[in-house]
């Protein structure tokens, strides 16, 4: 309403001009979203020959706009014009808001945020898009905690509305009111929730994706399982659904569930088994189907 929108607005910035670091399928996604609805995106790269792939990535994103002529080209132009690189961390003091969509590993993810804290300023909003590391932890070796959290957004950026907003125990409402007055301008519903394995969304989805394996194993087989949770409603079946989040995202953030919380959220021997066998999904070519002879990977 109205006046929700005047209350976020007295106790929120406004965020115009980003930093993107890591260009998985993630954090292509994110710089999409982010050079749609700010003035000016920057993108932190290891290697400055990868930006012509990543533009070509994020340029495909804006398809769907110019098909439904939504936007003209020379609009999705404008937007891809507000991306700028950077190989050293440099130009990054007038930047608002930095996203990090690294692996998911939690040294590289601490020493990257300490680089950030470093090179950004005062009231910059520092944010993880970890699916499965507690944001107070990695905030332990932050200075500035109030402007730092947890912004989960889910794949495929473009389409999913939901963002968890993860704040730490120091987070400042108004860094959280800004991000969230933010998303949703960017036309997302974030959502604050709680800072445990998992968070909210991967609590739920995990252990429903390990299920589906769990009755594989007993003796049912894949696409059977897949047609009947798509014939009962949900969007895509779960084994589609796990190889379009990626096996090794899949298989990283059971096996953290399964630490935090036990026996009630086993990982199933098929996705251990596929997962050591670097069948990672769709961007592999080969997960619970095998993308390129259109099959499944039953038997194997
Ligand atoms: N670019 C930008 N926006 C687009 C787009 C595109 N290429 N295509 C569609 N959209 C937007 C539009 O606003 C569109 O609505 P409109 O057509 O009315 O304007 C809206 O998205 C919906 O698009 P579609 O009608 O094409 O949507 P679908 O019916 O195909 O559904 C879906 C898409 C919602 C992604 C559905 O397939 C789905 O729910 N899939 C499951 C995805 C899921 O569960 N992801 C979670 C994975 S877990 C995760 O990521 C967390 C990690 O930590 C593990």
């Amino acid at each position: 309403s109205e006046k929700i929108k005047k209350d976020y607005e007295k106790t929120s910035n406004e965020i115009s001009t980003s930093l993107v670091i890591g260009n998985g399928v993630m954090g292509k996604g994110i710089i999409w979203l982010l050079s749609k609805y700010l003035k000016q995106t920057r993108i932190k790269l290891r290697n400055l020959d990868k930006a012509q792939n990543i533009i070509g990535d994020v340029a495909k994103l804006y398809d769907y706009f110019l098909k439904s002529r939504k936007m003209t080209q020379a609009q999705v132009d404008l937007k891809l014009s507000s991306l700028s690189y950077t190989q050293n961390f440099d130009g990054l003091k007038n930047i608002d808001l930095a996203i990090e969509a690294i692996v998911e590993n939690k040294e590289q993810k601490e020493e990257l945020l300490k680089k950030l804290e470093s090179c950004m300023k005062d009231d910059a909003i520092i944010a993880s898009n970890t699916s499965s590391i507690s944001i107070e932890e990695l905030s332990k070796n932050l200075q500035r905690k109030e402007n730092f959290m947890g912004i989960h957004f889910f794949n495929p950026v473009n389409k999913m509305p939901l963002v968890e907003i993860i704040p730490n125990s120091k987070t400042s409402k108004k860094s959280i009111n800004t991000v969230k007055q933010s998303l949703i301008k960017m036309g997302k519903m974030p959502i604050v929730v709680g800072d445990c394995a998992g968070f909210l969304v991967n609590r739920i989805l995990l252990p429903y994706l390990n299920e589906a394996a769990f009755i594989l194993e007993e003796g049912s087989n894949i696409t059977t399982i897949d047609k009947v949770l798509k014939d009962f409603g949900m969007p895509m079946g779960p084994f589609t659904l796990a190889d379009n989040v990626g096996i090794d995202i899949g298989y990283h953030v059971s096996k953290i569930l399964n630490e935090s919380y036990g026996q009630r959220m086993p990982i199933s021997n098929v996705l251990i088994k596929i997962y050591e066998q670097k069948l990672f999904g769709k961007k592999s070519k080969k997960g619970f189907y095998d993308y390129t002879n259109n099959n499944t990977i039953e038997n194997k």
